[in-house]
């Protein structure tokens, strides 16, 4: 029998329609792939060299299980430069990815019953890490007309004597929200009020259009002392693949997520964590991730402007990250909901989209604009044609 924690889970669907697309264009088919979770652009050059260099010098063993000195030294001053952020090293650990690093912070906070607030849609692995270790992962619903803006207004209702913690994910994915920054500080502070834990997903930090990126943890040395501040390289430096990502936080927690790290994955591949020291370290690259930031900022003002034009179809403009999430029910009503509507895309006009409850937000889809201008056109042309044979 497999284990009943398990039984449940789903597979993450945002992947499995990325494999479908994939499975399509390897038959030849014409397909365009909204559905992609990771920027198009290649890993800067400069991180490769540093990586084939640190193999070549015969860094293929294990590593400190928390990561090498150097990287966390970077990490912390990364910290401390652009997010006023104090973490001494030995308050940082490296793990393979930011997804395996937030299980590991769940599984050192979260206990049997314990309900972990989600603003709502929020990223499909947060709920399912979090009901594998018995925890309750609770819906706080954002509105569309607010532009899924997040505020203590809408946490309050849902605050239990059961509530452990509140991920905080901005910019966001789905929506592309970035959090309002006074906001956020309301926010901080209730949480320090009531003895929530704050896990702060930063991922997509890199890319924040207008205004500047603002880190929860920086609030206050108070808030620093309830917050996991989680971030990774994967999107920032384009470098998925490298399974490359890291937890600020206090020690005594930083302490147990290490042993849990060492426990589970030993170590983040070790060459590739010589890639990443590059990645924080040299100017070039930084320029590079300026140059990536506006590209996105023209696809973004581009999918905005040609899913605006669609009739019946609202949208609110993303603020940040790589993605844009319209409202579509006025069509997947008419098909009976937006998994059927995203299926309808791809056996039509084979346009590869998420569909929104996958994120709990049904009727709406999610278009990665990853991809180039020319392809976020002939893509979304191909939805509206499709759209009005309905
Ligand atoms: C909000 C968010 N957090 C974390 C991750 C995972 O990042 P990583 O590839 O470093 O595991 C993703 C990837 O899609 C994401 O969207």
């Amino acid at each position: 029998m497999i284990a009943r924690r398990v039984s449940q889970l789903k597979p993450s669907p945002t992947l499995t329609i990325t494999a479908k697309a994939k499975e399509l264009k390897a038959k030849g088919e014409d397909v365009i792939g909204f559905g992609a979770g990771e920027p198009d652009f290649d890993t800067p050059e400069e991180v490769k060299e540093a990586c084939i260099k640190a193999l070549k010098e015969g860094m293929t063993k294990y590593s400190p299980s928390a990561g090498i000195p150097k990287l966390r030294e970077e990490i912390s001053n990364k910290l401390k430069r652009e997010n006023r952020l104090d973490y001494k090293p030995s308050e940082i650990v490296v793990s393979s990815g930011a997804k395996m690093v937030l299980f590991l912070v769940f599984m050192s906070i979260v206990e049997e019953g314990d309900e972990v607030l989600l603003p709502s849609p929020y990223w499909v692995t947060y709920p399912e890490q979090i009901r594998l270790l018995g925890g309750v992962p609770v819906a706080v619903p954002l509105s569309e007309e607010e532009d899924f803006q997040l505020s203590l207004d809408k946490i309050k209702p849902y605050v239990s004597d059961k509530t452990k913690a509140i991920v905080i994910n901005s910019p966001n994915n789905p929506t592309g929200a970035v959090y309002d920054r006074d906001r956020l500080v309301e926010i901080a502070e209730f949480c320090l009020e009531n003895n929530i834990f704050i896990v702060s997903d930063e991922c997509y930090e890199s890319l924040v259009y207008d205004g500047d990126f603002f880190s929860i943890a920086s609030v206050s040395e108070e808030v620093r002392d309830i917050t996991f501040t989680v971030n990774a390289f994967s999107k920032t430096f384009s470098m998925t693949g490298w399974r490359m990502g890291y937890v600020a936080c206090p020690e005594r927690f930083a302490k147990v997520i290490a042993s849990l790290n060492s426990q589970t994955v030993s170590n983040a591949t070790t060459f590739a964590q010589y890639g990443a020291i590059e990645a924080l370290t040299n100017p070039s690259v930084k320029e590079k991730v300026l140059n990536m930031k506006e590209a996105f900022r023209s696809r973004r003002d581009r999918a905005y402007e040609l899913l605006n034009s669609i009739p019946e179809v609202s949208v609110v403009k993303p603020k940040g990250a790589f993605y844009i999430f319209p409202n579509f029910s006025y069509y997947s009503q008419k098909l009976g909901g937006d998994v059927k509507l995203s299926e309808f895309l791809l056996d039509r006009v084979k346009v590869a989209c998420v569909p929104g409850s996958a994120f709990d937000a049904e009727g709406f889809l999610r278009l990665s604009y990853a991809t180039s201008v020319e392809t976020i056109e002939e893509g979304i042309s191909r939805i509206k044609k499709a759209l009005e044979s309905l």
